[in-house]
């Protein structure tokens, strides 16, 4: 059975100040499990953090990494100094990495492959443009995105990963995707692994869903068994919008 997962990508947001107060107010409600709650703070904030997820029960996640361990690499970080922080998530391959860091393909691939070196859970972003969906491409940018993410991997790693379906027109819009395409891509993007390396690989894989989730839009999402969680920017910032998502995404799993 795949334990839901339900991140939060805080982008650059938060002072370590938002920080305390956002895990004091997290820590004020009840969690229904069985759930694992992903928070990824901004670089500076991952030492604070891995604290305040430690006493709640929380996991600790990077929105970003470099794929070498060490060396002359100015303003990156490696995998190994996020595993130092107690970091246990990291998300590659965000939309926003790849339209304006430019991040390709090739460097999602040398991420994951470093990530899984460095006993780090890659969260894969996929996603396709306003652009790429008008154009009929979708299916066709997701393959793309996904062999390059799983290309060189073992199984027994393909199996830990995390892959977020995130429709580039749909993250911070406020116009999330129609639940049913979403669930149409989860179903591709499984098949696609299924068809890489095998059935039991592809059961494991927990595929999320992205793009302007909302307390009053995730039940539609998570109610689709091929649904496995979702990645929120946005309504993650604030700890009662952000435990009502998780409340009402639960809530519909164990119905
Ligand atoms: P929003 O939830 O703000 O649309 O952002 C989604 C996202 O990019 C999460 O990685």
């Amino acid at each position: 059975m795949r334990i839901p997962i339900i991140a939060a990508n805080w982008k650059m947001n938060k002072t370590s100040g938002e920080t305390r107060d956002f895990f004091t107010r997290f820590s004020e409600f009840p969690k229904p499990g069985p759930v694992e709650i992903v928070i990824c703070p901004p670089y500076p904030l991952l030492s604070l953090a891995a604290e305040l997820c430690q006493s709640g029960g929380l996991r600790l996640g990077a929105q970003n990494m470099y794929w070498e361990t060490a060396g002359a690499f100015t303003g990156e970080v490696s995998p190994l100094l996020l595993r130092d922080l107690e970091v246990q998530y990291v998300i590659v391959g965000h939309s926003e990495r790849r339209q304006t860091f430019a991040e390709t393909d090739q460097n999602v691939s040398r991420k994951v492959k470093a990530a899984f070196a460095a006993d780090l859970v890659p969260i894969v972003c996929v996603g396709e443009t306003l652009q790429q969906r008008q154009s009929g491409r979708t299916e066709a940018v997701v393959e793309e995105q996904v062999a390059a993410a799983v290309g060189g991997l073992d199984p027994s790693q393909v199996r830990r990963l995390v892959i977020a379906y995130e429709p580039v027109w749909a993250i911070g819009s406020g116009l999330p995707a129609n639940a049913g395409d979403a669930e149409r891509v989860a179903i591709f993007i499984r098949r696609q692994i299924g068809n890489l390396f095998s059935l039991k690989v592809a059961r494991d894989v927990r595929i999320q869903y992205g793009g302007s989730v909302k307390p009053e839009n995730i039940a539609d999402f998570m109610s689709s068994a091929e649904i496995d969680g979702a990645l929120v920017g946005g309504a993650s910032l604030d700890a009662a919008v952000f435990t009502a998502i998780i409340e009402a995404g639960l809530g519909v799993r164990a119905s």
